[in-house]
């Protein structure tokens, strides 16, 4: 079974329903679930790396971050779904269906994550992550277009799973591996799932592909939202916590994210190839570079205005970034 994508094409065509789509999504998940507690009752961690247990203590305060992202995206793909459902039915369903699976299956999943990596710590013989620190990282979502956040959280997640799939990879304790391993294989069907949204949303008109290639640019760009903490200048925040701008790098940290745990040359290869697939599946236009990508969200952006003014334009290079609010960008993974 994999996740559907072509929602659209499958509602006008195959008269694929609400329910039809709400029930496979509940199959998928029934299928792929697995138990934190089941995992953790017979195992213990053995071998305590300094690597091993930074990455946790991240891993488990990043988790904490999902929750407001995911209520964020129940309530407001509601709310959109009742404003353009007369004019709108199939992008209805599809912000229902995205709605449904967030606060269903995303929330519950990522319930996982957060139970699973703060429980290990623990095993590793680390205090519960303070009560105050729990509260800050629930700040709430901001309010944002619908298809930008569901390219951002494809990203979020993108970046997730290759750092997860590399501690997985380089992990010393067979337990730790392993718990890596599965959260890692979720976060993978979060990004399809994500991407499988933003291709719903752009083929129902309820968005144009202009959004997903802003959201994709701004995350991929030089200095751009992936290279978290590593950023020159970072962005101001109301109340809500980005993980990734999170990441404790410093020399002396006993804490401190090795580059080669999260942001070699190669794993940032992996996440730029990753995201530029999503913006194909959600636009059909295919990037092989974040170069290219600029280039095609530029002229987005010229074919835009043109079409608001009825006169041909040429934007300037470096305006185009204005169209990015990017005070809104906040997510969780
Ligand atoms: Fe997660
Ligand atoms: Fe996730």
């Amino acid at each position: 079974m994999r996740i559907m994508m072509d929602l659209v094409r499958a509602i006008r065509d195959d008269k694929l329903t609400l329910t039809n789509i709400l029930r496979a999504q509940q199959e998928y998940h029934e299928q792929r679930r697995w138990s934190v507690f089941d995992v953790l009752k017979t195992r213990r961690p053995h071998r305590i790396d300094p690597r091993d247990r930074a990455a946790l203590w991240h891993a488990a305060r990043a988790e904490l971050t999902t929750q407001p992202a995911g209520i964020r995206l129940a309530v407001d793909g509601v709310k959109l779904a009742n404003e353009i459902r007369s004019a709108n039915p199939v992008g209805a369903i599809v912000l229902h269906a995205a709605a449904a699976w967030s606060a269903r299956y995303w929330l519950e999943e990522e319930a996982h994550h957060e139970v699973a990596y703060g429980m290990l710590l623990e095993m590793l013989g680390d205090a519960p992550i303070p009560e105050d620190e729990v509260v800050e990282h629930r700040g709430f979502f901001p309010e944002d277009n619908y298809a930008r956040v569901c390219v951002l959280q494809a990203c979020v997640e993108t970046e997730a799973a290759v750092t997860y799939g590399e501690m997985a990879k380089k992990a010393h304790d067979p337990l730790v591996r392993d718990v890596f391993l599965a959260i890692m294989r979720d976060e993978v069907q979060h990004r399809q799932y994500f991407a499988s949204f933003a291709q719903a949303l752009v083929d129902a008109e309820v968005y144009p592909a202009k959004d997903v290639l802003a959201m994709a640019f701004t995350w991929l760009r030089p200095n751009g939202e992936t290279h978290g903490s590593k950023r020159e200048k970072q962005s101001e925040r109301e109340g809500f916590v980005n993980w990734w701008e999170r990441v404790r790098t410093g020399d002396d940290d006993d804490l401190a994210l090795h580059d080669e745990q999260i942001r070699s040359a190669q794993l940032q290869a992996k996440k730029e190839r990753s995201i530029l697939k999503v913006v194909a599946e959600a636009t059909g236009q295919r990037y092989a570079t974040v170069h290219e990508l600029q280039r095609g969200y530029f002229r987005s952006l010229v074919a835009g205005r043109r079409a608001e003014s009825g006169v041909s334009m040429i934007v300037p290079r470096g305006e185009a970034d204005a169209d990015v609010d990017l005070a809104s960008i906040a997510a969780a993974g």
